[in-house]
């Protein structure tokens, strides 16, 4: 494991490329099991969780080539020899469950260890199971893991989702292109990298109409080709970087990214008085303001505003001048990072799914341990702003989603030093 040491205090300035995004690369990267002829996937970062992604098709038979310098994958699952990932990696990334629609889709049946509940909520998968049980697939559980079969090829169908779940409408899409007829999916998730499997698909000779609305129509065909495909950029990692401006009261121009998948932040931002600019086409400017007002935040599915960047934004709100209600409806636990923001001098009250957050004038630098990706993306943004040092402990979950993200930060002007903790060491602080 690793720390990272941040000195906060320096307004963050500069230009900054945002890359490709983890959550279409790694449904990108299951549908590629779809399709016996080679795929090629640009614009991937080189993140933990890409690396799990390519280890689990690797685990199925695919074989891979992730070329770094250039950022493209090469997958080409002409033989699968086993429809079971090792269950460390499923228990690892969540998102290891995302292949099971294309095995049943491909060789009718699959064998995946119930997903982790991982730091944020119990996150189970029923709405996949039952989507896929409407096209025909079987079902069993024995000892943690989920056994999948088919009697031959799916059935297209119409599945109504309970909630708009994410990794529930890429898995009933992916297994959908291959089955026998017509699927529609409604009540579906709209994410922009819903949209982008979509592309993925369709650029693979898939038949999907609708992806980014709530209807989703999928008309199976029989097999899938090759294709060459660049993923959309990281809307996350893109709000991530426009807040540390936001908060280090700095000058950041963000650019390559897709600015109406910015357009919650954007406006949240606005709110509370942050300067920003759309500069053209494909950037976003923002110029923190020295006293920023506290608004009300509420997450929702998209185009609402995004779970994955509430905790980033809490940040803001506990510098900004008043009370802020922060209310999470997507995920049960998802403020994990109000532990490290309250050592930091922050006055944050948790009840339930909601956060009453009071801004203070700063925070301090403080000890501070990361729980999971997002946390440590919201503690680092605290530390950035933070008077003094801020060392944050188990820095590793913020590699599953952000890549080269310290030394961009440090162009910036981030005064940062990574360090390496030893296993003991590492053992003596959580037994502390
Ligand atoms: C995806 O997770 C993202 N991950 C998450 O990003 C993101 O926070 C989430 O969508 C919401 O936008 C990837 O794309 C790899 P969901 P996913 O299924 O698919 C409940 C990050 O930080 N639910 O939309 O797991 C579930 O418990 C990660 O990059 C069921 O009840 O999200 C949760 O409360 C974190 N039954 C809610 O729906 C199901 O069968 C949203 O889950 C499935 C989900």
């Amino acid at each position: 494991m690793h720390e990272l040491i941040v000195r906060g205090g320096f307004p963050l300035k500069g230009t900054v490329k945002v890359k490709g995004s983890k959550n279409a690369a790694l449904p990108i990267i299951a549908a590629s099991l779809l399709t016996d002829e080679p795929v090629f996937i640009e614009d991937v970062p080189d993140l933990l969780d890409v690396r799990d992604m390519l280890a689990v098709i690797g685990s199925l038979g695919a074989s891979v080539k992730y070329s770094h310098t250039d950022e493209i994958i090469t997958v080409h699952s002409l033989k699968l020899d086993s429809v079971e990932p090792p269950g460390y990696l499923v228990q690892r990334m969540r998102a290891s469950f995302l292949v099971l629609g294309p095995l049943l889709a491909r060789l009718g049946k699959a064998s995946i260890s119930l997903p982790g509940g991982c730091a944020i909520g119990s996150r189970p998968v029923d709405l996949h199971l039952k989507g896929l049980a409407a096209m025909g697939a079987e079902f069993s559980v024995s000892g943690g893991f989920i056994e999948g079969k088919t009697a031959g090829r799916l059935r297209g169908a119409h599945i109504y989702l309970d909630y708009p779940s994410v990794g529930a409408t890429e898995n009933i899409m992916m297994a959908a292109t291959l089955a026998q007829g017509t699927t529609v999916i409604e009540n579906a998730a709209s994410e922009p990298e819903i949209v982008d499997l979509a592309g993925f698909l369709n650029s693979c000779g898939a038949r999907v109409s609708g992806a980014g609305t709530n209807s989703i129509r999928i008309d199976g065909v029989l097999d899938l080709g090759g294709t060459r495909y660049a993923v959309i950029p990281d809307r996350i990692e893109a709000g991530t970087l426009l807040i540390c401006s936001a908060v280090t009261g700095g000058d950041i121009t963000v650019t390559n990214l897709v600015p109406e998948h910015l357009n919650p932040l954007v406006a949240k931002l606005r709110e509370t008085g942050v300067n920003v600019e759309e500069v053209d086409y494909s950037a976003i400017r923002v110029t923190g303001n020295s006293q920023t007002k506290a608004v009300d935040l509420k997450t929702l599915p998209y185009p609402g505003f995004p779970t994955d960047l509430q905790p980033q934004f809490s940040v803001l709100l506990a510098l900004s001048k008043g009370t802020s209600m922060v209310t999470e409806t997507v995920f049960e636990n998802r403020f994990r990072h109000v532990d490290g923001l309250l050592c930091m001098n922050a006055d944050i009250q948790v009840e339930g799914s909601h956060a009453v957050i009071r801004g203070r004038q700063n925070l301090s630098g403080a000890p501070v341990l990361a729980s999971d990706l997002r946390a440590a993306a919201a503690l680092l943004c605290a530390a950035l702003a933070a008077e003094g040092i801020t060392v944050i402990g188990e820095i590793d979950h913020l590699w599953r989603g952000y890549s080269c993200f310290e030394e961009r930060l440090t162009a910036l002007g981030a005064k940062l030093q990574r360090v390496k903790i030893s296993k003991s060491e590492h053992s003596d602080q959580a037994q502390a």
